[in-house]
Protein backbone atom coordinates (compact mmCIF):
# COMPACT_ATOMS: atom_id res chain seq x y z
CA UNK A 1 0.00 0.00 0.00
CA UNK A 2 2.52 2.52 1.30
CA UNK A 3 4.82 1.58 -1.69
CA UNK A 4 1.72 2.10 -3.98
CA UNK A 5 1.13 5.56 -2.63
CA UNK A 6 5.13 6.37 -2.98
CA UNK A 7 4.99 10.01 -2.00
CA UNK A 8 1.78 10.44 -0.80
CA UNK A 9 -0.13 10.18 2.14
CA UNK A 10 -3.35 8.89 0.15
CA UNK A 11 -4.22 7.80 -3.34
CA UNK A 12 -6.55 10.44 -3.59
CA UNK A 13 -3.40 12.67 -3.11
CA UNK A 14 -1.62 10.65 -5.85
CA UNK A 15 -4.51 10.08 -8.53
CA UNK A 16 -4.87 14.16 -8.41
CA UNK A 17 -1.04 14.57 -9.26
CA UNK A 18 -1.23 11.73 -12.35
CA UNK A 19 -3.50 14.11 -13.81
CA UNK A 20 -1.24 15.67 -16.68
CA UNK A 21 0.04 12.08 -17.59
CA UNK A 22 -3.16 10.47 -17.46
CA UNK A 23 -4.72 13.39 -19.81
CA UNK A 24 -1.38 13.20 -21.87
CA UNK A 25 -2.08 9.43 -22.25
CA UNK A 26 -6.08 10.03 -22.76
CA UNK A 27 -4.78 12.53 -26.04
CA UNK A 28 -2.07 10.13 -27.29
CA UNK A 29 -2.55 9.06 -31.31
CA UNK A 30 -6.19 10.82 -31.17
CA UNK A 31 -4.95 14.52 -32.11
CA UNK A 32 -2.18 16.50 -33.81
CA UNK A 33 -2.15 19.86 -34.57
CA UNK A 34 -4.69 19.32 -37.78
CA UNK A 35 -6.71 18.10 -36.05
CA UNK A 36 -8.46 14.80 -33.96
CA UNK A 37 -7.64 11.46 -36.29
CA UNK A 38 -10.05 9.60 -37.98
CA UNK A 39 -12.22 7.15 -36.13
CA UNK A 40 -10.76 6.99 -32.59
CA UNK A 41 -14.25 6.40 -31.94
CA UNK A 42 -13.88 2.49 -32.82
CA UNK A 43 -14.32 1.25 -36.50
CA UNK A 44 -16.87 2.74 -38.64
CA UNK A 45 -17.09 5.53 -35.90
CA UNK A 46 -17.04 8.93 -37.88
CA UNK A 47 -19.58 7.21 -40.10
CA UNK A 48 -21.70 7.55 -37.44
CA UNK A 49 -20.70 10.77 -36.01
CA UNK A 50 -21.17 12.35 -39.40
CA UNK A 51 -24.87 11.46 -39.38
CA UNK A 52 -25.81 12.64 -35.61
CA UNK A 53 -28.35 15.77 -35.38
CA UNK A 54 -28.15 15.51 -31.34
CA UNK A 55 -27.11 13.77 -27.90
CA UNK A 56 -28.32 12.32 -25.16
CA UNK A 57 -25.66 11.76 -22.08
CA UNK A 58 -25.89 9.67 -19.69
CA UNK A 59 -24.10 9.27 -16.65
CA UNK A 60 -23.95 9.07 -12.28
CA UNK A 61 -21.99 10.97 -9.99
CA UNK A 62 -18.94 13.02 -11.15
CA UNK A 63 -19.59 11.18 -14.61
CA UNK A 64 -22.56 12.81 -14.88
CA UNK A 65 -20.76 16.66 -14.30
CA UNK A 66 -18.26 15.81 -17.00
CA UNK A 67 -21.42 15.16 -19.34
CA UNK A 68 -23.01 18.32 -18.18
CA UNK A 69 -19.58 19.75 -19.38
CA UNK A 70 -19.98 18.67 -22.08
CA UNK A 71 -23.43 19.55 -23.04
CA UNK A 72 -21.87 23.32 -23.04
CA UNK A 73 -18.88 21.95 -25.50
CA UNK A 74 -21.02 20.42 -28.29
CA UNK A 75 -23.48 22.64 -28.08
CA UNK A 76 -21.41 25.65 -28.85
CA UNK A 77 -18.73 24.22 -31.08
CA UNK A 78 -20.63 21.47 -32.90
CA UNK A 79 -24.19 23.10 -32.81
CA UNK A 80 -25.81 20.38 -31.82
CA UNK A 81 -28.51 19.63 -28.91
CA UNK A 82 -27.45 17.22 -26.20
CA UNK A 83 -29.36 16.88 -22.84
CA UNK A 84 -27.60 15.03 -20.06
CA UNK A 85 -29.77 13.09 -17.62
CA UNK A 86 -28.48 10.83 -14.33
CA UNK A 87 -29.12 7.30 -15.51
CA UNK A 88 -31.32 6.35 -12.70
CA UNK A 89 -33.51 8.92 -13.75
CA UNK A 90 -33.12 8.07 -17.50
CA UNK A 91 -33.83 4.65 -17.30
CA UNK A 92 -37.44 5.07 -16.10
CA UNK A 93 -38.16 7.87 -18.13
CA UNK A 94 -40.64 8.01 -21.40
CA UNK A 95 -37.96 9.46 -23.18
CA UNK A 96 -38.74 10.77 -26.83
CA UNK A 97 -35.75 9.77 -28.97
CA UNK A 98 -35.50 12.39 -32.30
CA UNK A 99 -34.49 10.74 -35.48
CA UNK A 100 -30.20 10.50 -35.87
CA UNK A 101 -29.62 11.15 -32.14
CA UNK A 102 -26.49 9.70 -30.36
CA UNK A 103 -26.58 8.25 -27.00
CA UNK A 104 -23.64 8.36 -24.96
CA UNK A 105 -22.46 6.98 -21.47
CA UNK A 106 -19.98 7.74 -19.27
CA UNK A 107 -18.49 5.76 -16.87
CA UNK A 108 -15.40 5.15 -14.87
CA UNK A 109 -15.50 1.36 -13.79
CA UNK A 110 -18.30 0.76 -16.73
CA UNK A 111 -20.36 -1.31 -14.31
CA UNK A 112 -22.31 1.18 -12.69
CA UNK A 113 -25.88 -0.32 -12.76
CA UNK A 114 -27.85 2.56 -13.66
CA UNK A 115 -25.16 3.48 -16.15
CA UNK A 116 -25.78 -0.13 -17.60
CA UNK A 117 -28.96 -0.38 -17.29
CA UNK A 118 -29.71 2.99 -18.95
CA UNK A 119 -27.44 1.96 -22.18
CA UNK A 120 -29.56 -1.35 -22.31
CA UNK A 121 -32.88 0.22 -22.58
CA UNK A 122 -31.26 2.89 -25.30
CA UNK A 123 -30.64 -0.13 -27.34
CA UNK A 124 -34.61 -0.92 -26.98
CA UNK A 125 -35.06 2.84 -27.82
CA UNK A 126 -33.50 3.39 -31.04
CA UNK A 127 -30.64 5.94 -31.29
CA UNK A 128 -28.57 6.11 -34.05
CA UNK A 129 -25.48 4.43 -32.16
CA UNK A 130 -24.31 4.23 -28.47
CA UNK A 131 -20.82 5.38 -27.75
CA UNK A 132 -19.18 4.36 -24.24
CA UNK A 133 -16.91 6.81 -22.27
CA UNK A 134 -14.91 4.23 -20.18
CA UNK A 135 -11.80 4.06 -18.09
CA UNK A 136 -12.14 -0.15 -17.86
CA UNK A 137 -11.81 -1.58 -21.50
CA UNK A 138 -13.15 -5.01 -20.22
CA UNK A 139 -16.04 -3.92 -18.65
CA UNK A 140 -20.08 -4.82 -19.36
CA UNK A 141 -20.29 -0.79 -20.48
CA UNK A 142 -17.19 -1.11 -22.79
CA UNK A 143 -18.64 -4.72 -24.76
CA UNK A 144 -21.63 -3.53 -24.94
CA UNK A 145 -21.87 0.10 -26.61
CA UNK A 146 -21.32 0.32 -30.62
CA UNK A 147 -18.67 2.77 -30.17
CA UNK A 148 -16.28 3.45 -27.46
CA UNK A 149 -13.61 5.95 -26.12
CA UNK A 150 -11.70 4.67 -23.55
CA UNK A 151 -10.39 7.38 -20.86
CA UNK A 152 -6.67 6.14 -20.08
CA UNK A 153 -6.82 7.02 -16.36
CA UNK A 154 -5.29 3.71 -15.11
CA UNK A 155 -6.44 2.02 -12.00
CA UNK A 156 -8.32 4.67 -9.69
CA UNK A 157 -8.13 3.90 -6.03
CA UNK A 158 -9.82 6.96 -3.94
CA UNK A 159 -13.45 6.49 -4.12
CA UNK A 160 -13.70 10.21 -4.88
CA UNK A 161 -13.08 10.67 -8.66
CA UNK A 162 -10.56 12.63 -9.68
CA UNK A 163 -8.38 11.59 -12.71
CA UNK A 164 -10.71 9.73 -14.40
CA UNK A 165 -13.05 13.12 -14.14
CA UNK A 166 -10.33 14.99 -16.27
CA UNK A 167 -9.87 12.34 -18.55
CA UNK A 168 -13.60 12.12 -19.10
CA UNK A 169 -13.25 15.57 -19.78
CA UNK A 170 -10.34 14.81 -22.60
CA UNK A 171 -12.25 12.34 -24.00
CA UNK A 172 -15.31 14.39 -24.38
CA UNK A 173 -13.18 17.18 -25.39
CA UNK A 174 -12.06 14.84 -28.57
CA UNK A 175 -15.86 14.08 -29.11
CA UNK A 176 -16.78 17.73 -29.17
CA UNK A 177 -13.95 18.59 -31.61
CA UNK A 178 -14.63 15.74 -33.93
CA UNK A 179 -18.49 16.67 -34.36
CA UNK A 180 -17.27 19.28 -34.59
CA UNK A 181 -15.16 19.18 -37.33
CA UNK A 182 -17.79 17.17 -38.93
CA UNK A 183 -20.32 19.87 -39.05
CA UNK A 184 -18.47 22.78 -40.60
CA UNK A 185 -16.72 24.65 -37.65
CA UNK A 186 -14.57 27.44 -39.12
CA UNK A 187 -11.15 25.91 -39.68
CA UNK A 188 -8.91 28.40 -37.48
CA UNK A 189 -11.24 27.80 -34.31
CA UNK A 190 -10.94 24.07 -35.11
CA UNK A 191 -7.38 24.65 -35.12
CA UNK A 192 -6.89 27.15 -32.26
CA UNK A 193 -9.36 24.72 -30.06
CA UNK A 194 -7.10 21.47 -30.79
CA UNK A 195 -3.74 23.53 -30.14
CA UNK A 196 -5.93 24.35 -26.02
CA UNK A 197 -6.51 20.56 -25.99
CA UNK A 198 -3.27 19.78 -26.44
CA UNK A 199 -1.97 22.19 -24.02
CA UNK A 200 -4.19 20.51 -20.93
CA UNK A 201 -1.19 18.44 -19.50
CA UNK A 202 0.59 21.24 -19.15
CA UNK A 203 -2.36 23.05 -18.04
CA UNK A 204 -2.81 21.01 -15.23
CA UNK A 205 0.61 20.74 -14.01
CA UNK A 206 0.57 24.13 -13.77
CA UNK A 207 -2.83 24.25 -11.60
CA UNK A 208 -0.89 21.36 -9.42
CA UNK A 209 1.50 24.21 -8.39
CA UNK A 210 -1.19 25.40 -6.37
CA UNK A 211 -1.01 22.89 -3.64
CA UNK A 212 0.97 24.72 -1.10
CA UNK A 213 -1.72 27.88 -1.39
CA UNK A 214 -4.75 25.93 -1.01
CA UNK A 215 -3.56 23.48 1.47
CA UNK A 216 -3.45 26.73 3.68
CA UNK A 217 -6.82 28.35 3.37
CA UNK A 218 -8.10 24.61 3.57
CA UNK A 219 -7.45 25.27 7.35
CA UNK A 220 -10.43 27.90 7.29
CA UNK A 221 -13.01 25.07 6.06
CA UNK A 222 -12.76 22.98 8.63
CA UNK A 223 -14.90 24.48 11.53
CA UNK A 224 -17.78 24.57 8.63
CA UNK A 225 -21.07 22.99 8.45
CA UNK A 226 -21.40 24.24 5.21
CA UNK A 227 -20.21 25.97 1.63
CA UNK A 228 -21.71 26.94 -1.18
CA UNK A 229 -19.98 27.01 -4.71
CA UNK A 230 -20.74 29.14 -7.46
CA UNK A 231 -20.10 28.64 -11.30
CA UNK A 232 -21.72 30.22 -14.66
CA UNK A 233 -22.01 28.43 -17.86
CA UNK A 234 -19.37 26.06 -18.52
CA UNK A 235 -17.83 26.30 -14.93
CA UNK A 236 -21.18 25.79 -13.40
CA UNK A 237 -20.59 21.93 -13.50
CA UNK A 238 -17.14 22.24 -12.09
CA UNK A 239 -18.60 24.20 -9.17
CA UNK A 240 -21.16 20.95 -8.63
CA UNK A 241 -18.16 18.65 -9.36
CA UNK A 242 -16.09 20.56 -6.68
CA UNK A 243 -19.12 20.94 -4.14
CA UNK A 244 -19.34 17.04 -4.58
CA UNK A 245 -15.63 16.07 -3.44
CA UNK A 246 -16.12 18.68 -0.67
CA UNK A 247 -19.44 16.62 0.84
CA UNK A 248 -17.89 13.09 -0.24
CA UNK A 249 -14.41 13.43 1.74
CA UNK A 250 -15.26 16.48 3.99
CA UNK A 251 -18.17 15.46 5.27
CA UNK A 252 -19.27 19.54 4.88
CA UNK A 253 -22.54 20.06 3.55
CA UNK A 254 -21.32 21.57 0.17
CA UNK A 255 -24.40 23.11 -2.90
CA UNK A 256 -23.08 24.36 -5.83
CA UNK A 257 -25.97 26.82 -7.98
CA UNK A 258 -25.38 28.44 -10.99
CA UNK A 259 -24.41 31.98 -9.60
CA UNK A 260 -27.32 33.72 -11.46
CA UNK A 261 -29.70 31.15 -9.23
CA UNK A 262 -28.24 32.91 -6.07
CA UNK A 263 -30.97 35.52 -5.44
CA UNK A 264 -33.60 32.78 -5.74
CA UNK A 265 -33.17 31.18 -2.47
CA UNK A 266 -29.28 30.40 -1.46
CA UNK A 267 -28.33 34.17 -0.64
CA UNK A 268 -30.71 33.25 2.36
CA UNK A 269 -27.90 31.12 3.57
CA UNK A 270 -25.72 33.52 3.39
CA UNK A 271 -23.99 35.10 6.63
CA UNK A 272 -20.58 34.72 8.22
CA UNK A 273 -19.84 31.67 8.68
CA UNK A 274 -20.77 30.38 4.78
CA UNK A 275 -18.00 29.90 3.14
CA UNK A 276 -18.92 31.14 -0.42
CA UNK A 277 -16.09 29.29 -3.46
CA UNK A 278 -16.80 31.10 -6.86
CA UNK A 279 -15.25 29.80 -10.27
CA UNK A 280 -14.35 33.06 -12.04
CA UNK A 281 -12.56 31.99 -15.34
CA UNK A 282 -12.88 35.11 -17.76
CA UNK A 283 -15.42 35.72 -20.57
CA UNK A 284 -18.28 37.45 -21.16
CA UNK A 285 -20.14 35.99 -17.64
CA UNK A 286 -17.09 37.23 -15.67
CA UNK A 287 -18.82 40.93 -14.59
CA UNK A 288 -22.37 38.98 -14.05
CA UNK A 289 -20.91 36.75 -11.61
CA UNK A 290 -18.92 39.44 -10.00
CA UNK A 291 -22.40 41.32 -9.13
CA UNK A 292 -23.48 38.28 -7.87
CA UNK A 293 -19.90 38.11 -5.55
CA UNK A 294 -20.72 41.16 -4.54
CA UNK A 295 -24.01 40.37 -3.05
CA UNK A 296 -22.85 37.53 -1.07
CA UNK A 297 -20.25 40.03 0.09
CA UNK A 298 -22.57 42.67 1.61
CA UNK A 299 -24.20 39.78 3.66
CA UNK A 300 -20.86 38.87 5.07
CA UNK A 301 -20.02 35.43 3.17
CA UNK A 302 -16.36 34.36 3.01
CA UNK A 303 -15.32 34.46 -0.53
CA UNK A 304 -12.76 31.88 -2.49
CA UNK A 305 -12.54 33.09 -5.63
CA UNK A 306 -10.86 31.19 -7.97
CA UNK A 307 -10.22 33.44 -10.91
CA UNK A 308 -8.18 33.14 -14.02
CA UNK A 309 -5.22 35.01 -14.45
CA UNK A 310 -6.35 37.04 -17.63
CA UNK A 311 -9.26 38.37 -15.73
CA UNK A 312 -10.15 41.53 -14.20
CA UNK A 313 -10.60 40.50 -11.16
CA UNK A 314 -8.15 42.44 -9.11
CA UNK A 315 -9.18 43.62 -5.64
CA UNK A 316 -9.74 40.97 -2.60
CA UNK A 317 -12.70 39.65 -1.89
CA UNK A 318 -13.08 40.75 1.23
CA UNK A 319 -12.65 38.18 4.25
CA UNK A 320 -12.19 35.40 1.80
CA UNK A 321 -9.04 35.20 -0.61
CA UNK A 322 -8.27 35.55 -4.57
CA UNK A 323 -6.85 32.51 -6.21
CA UNK A 324 -5.57 32.84 -9.71
CA UNK A 325 -5.33 30.11 -11.51
CA UNK A 326 -4.06 30.07 -15.38
CA UNK A 327 -7.03 28.44 -16.83
CA UNK A 328 -4.72 27.92 -20.33
CA UNK A 329 -7.68 29.13 -22.29
CA UNK A 330 -11.40 29.22 -22.62
CA UNK A 331 -11.96 25.57 -23.96
CA UNK A 332 -10.19 23.87 -21.48
CA UNK A 333 -10.48 26.11 -18.49
CA UNK A 334 -13.05 23.42 -16.91
CA UNK A 335 -10.95 20.75 -16.68
CA UNK A 336 -7.89 23.24 -15.36
CA UNK A 337 -10.24 24.97 -12.81
CA UNK A 338 -11.69 21.15 -11.87
CA UNK A 339 -7.62 21.18 -9.93
CA UNK A 340 -7.86 23.69 -7.41
CA UNK A 341 -11.48 22.29 -6.35
CA UNK A 342 -10.25 18.72 -5.87
CA UNK A 343 -7.16 20.19 -4.01
CA UNK A 344 -8.91 22.03 -1.67
CA UNK A 345 -11.89 18.85 -1.00
CA UNK A 346 -8.66 17.18 -0.73
CA UNK A 347 -6.90 19.20 2.24
CA UNK A 348 -10.17 20.00 4.04
CA UNK A 349 -10.99 16.05 4.59
CA UNK A 350 -7.08 15.58 5.72
CA UNK A 351 -7.40 18.10 8.01
CA UNK A 352 -10.92 17.13 9.63
CA UNK A 353 -9.29 13.85 9.64
CA UNK A 354 -11.73 11.57 7.78
CA UNK A 355 -10.80 8.40 5.80
CA UNK A 356 -9.91 10.38 2.36
CA UNK A 357 -9.77 7.21 0.01
CA UNK A 358 -12.55 6.00 1.79
CA UNK A 359 -15.29 8.03 2.81
CA UNK A 360 -18.16 6.81 4.70
CA UNK A 361 -21.06 5.20 2.99
CA UNK A 362 -19.62 5.35 -0.16
CA UNK A 363 -18.24 2.88 -2.74
CA UNK A 364 -16.11 3.41 -5.98
CA UNK A 365 -18.70 1.46 -7.92
CA UNK A 366 -22.30 0.97 -7.55
CA UNK A 367 -23.00 -2.11 -9.11
CA UNK A 368 -26.53 -2.52 -7.75
CA UNK A 369 -29.49 -0.44 -7.77
C1 LIG B 1 -19.83 6.12 -7.35
C2 LIG B 1 -18.45 6.70 -7.12
C3 LIG B 1 -18.31 8.03 -7.85
C4 LIG B 1 -18.63 7.87 -9.32
C5 LIG B 1 -20.00 7.22 -9.53
C6 LIG B 1 -20.21 6.81 -10.97
O1 LIG B 1 -20.78 6.92 -6.72
O2 LIG B 1 -18.21 6.88 -5.74
O3 LIG B 1 -16.99 8.52 -7.72
O4 LIG B 1 -18.61 9.10 -9.96
O5 LIG B 1 -20.12 6.03 -8.75
O6 LIG B 1 -19.28 5.79 -11.27
P1 LIG B 1 -18.84 5.42 -12.72
O7 LIG B 1 -17.88 4.27 -12.54
O8 LIG B 1 -20.07 5.00 -13.46
O9 LIG B 1 -18.21 6.60 -13.32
Amino acid sequence: DAVERGQYRHYMQKEIFEQPRAVADTLEARIHAHGVLPNVFGVGGDEVLATVRGLHIVACGTSYHAGLVAKYWIESHARLPVSVEVASEYRYRDVVVPPDTLFVAISQSGETADTLAALREARRRGYRGTLAVCNVPESSLVREADLKLMTRAGPEIGVASTKAFTTQLTALALLTLRLAGLNGIDADRYAALCAELMHLPRAIDDALALEPAIAELAARFVPRQHALFLGRGVHYPVALEGALKLKEISYIHAEAYPAGELKHGPLALVDESMPVVAVAPSGPLLEKLKSNLQEVRARGGELFVFADTRAGMDETPGTGALIRVDAGGDFIAPAVFTIPLQLLAYHVAVLRGTDVDQPRNLAKSVTVE
